[in-house]
């Protein structure tokens, strides 16, 4: 049996919302997927996600959340990661950091669908913790009927998360970076059946500069004045990936890159 997961790349503010909620109804169709993996951690105001930015993702159709960097950035979270079944933080950062360490979602079909968040530690300002390790340990854990396995490895730095795919190949169905918010064209199934790819891009407005107002981030640039960087509003796309997963053996079998250009407003 072959299972179909959409994994979806930084939502950003509520253009990135609206990407969603215009593309996952038209995907889940077209592509009879089993399982949505959303990156929200861009979903309140460009930054972090508030419980109420919750509610509204699994309203919109994610069935696991995953966040990155600024996890905590709305305190109002924090309550929702300790509570929660389908929201993971980062597996690599302190171990008294709230919040679990992988979630598993049940498909229709009644297979699990196990997610781990991973932080990349290079030009990344928060303190995390080998991601690497954690990996190894949280992996150890996992259930043992928990046989399809997704990894967002969430960093800047494009060698970091090529090195996870190689760490992780023939052990995970998928790694799939996230965080710069710009698309790689590098997707592909490693050898021992891992499908990769090193950013999936966002979900929002790419008239933009990684989702913020260009002309408050070019002119900040030019005169090397701060400035208030607010969530951009025009030509929103969906970026993921698709991938095929063989379910009794965990191993991957294509992978797709997923634009889904939304309406023009
Ligand atoms: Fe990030
Ligand atoms: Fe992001």
């Amino acid at each position: 049996m072959q299972l179909q997961l959409l994994c979806v790349g930084d939502v950003v503010g509520s253009p990135g919302r609206r990407g969603l909620q215009e593309a996952l109804p038209v995907l889940t169709a077209k592509h009879a997927i089993d399982c949505v993996i959303v990156n929200a951690e861009n979903v309140t105001q460009g930054a972090g996600l508030a419980a109420a930015g919750y509610e509204k993702v699994i309203q919109d159709g994610a069935h696991l959340i995953t966040l990155g960097d600024h996890v905590y950035r709305r305190r109002d979270i924090i309550p929702v990661l300790e509570r929660a079944e389908n929201i993971v933080r980062p597996a690599n950062l302190p171990s008294a950091a709230p919040g679990r360490e992988f979630a598993i979602h049940e498909t229709a079909s009644g297979r699990k669908v196990a997610v781990i968040s991973l932080l990349g530690r290079m030009f990344m300002k928060t303190n995390a913790n080998c991601p690497f390790a954690a990996a190894d340990r949280v992996l150890a854990a996992l259930p043992k009927d928990a046989k399809i396995i997704v990894v967002d490895m969430h960093a800047e730095a494009t060698s970091e998360k090529v090195a996870m795919g190689w760490h992780l190949d023939g052990r995970v169905s998928v790694v799939f970076g996230t965080h710069t918010h710009i698309p790689t064209a590098d997707e592909r199934i490693l050898p021992k059946g891992t499908a990769y790819i090193t950013d999936v891009g966002m979900t929002g407005p790419y008239d933009s500069v990684l989702g913020r107002n260009k002309d408050r981030v070019v002119g900040s640039m030019i005169s090397g004045v701060p400035s208030a960087f607010d969530v951009a509003e025009a030509d929103i796309r969906l970026c993921g990936i698709l991938a095929t997963i063989d379910a009794d053996t965990g191993r991957a079998t294509k992978i797709e890159r997923i634009r889904f250009d939304a309406t023009a407003a």
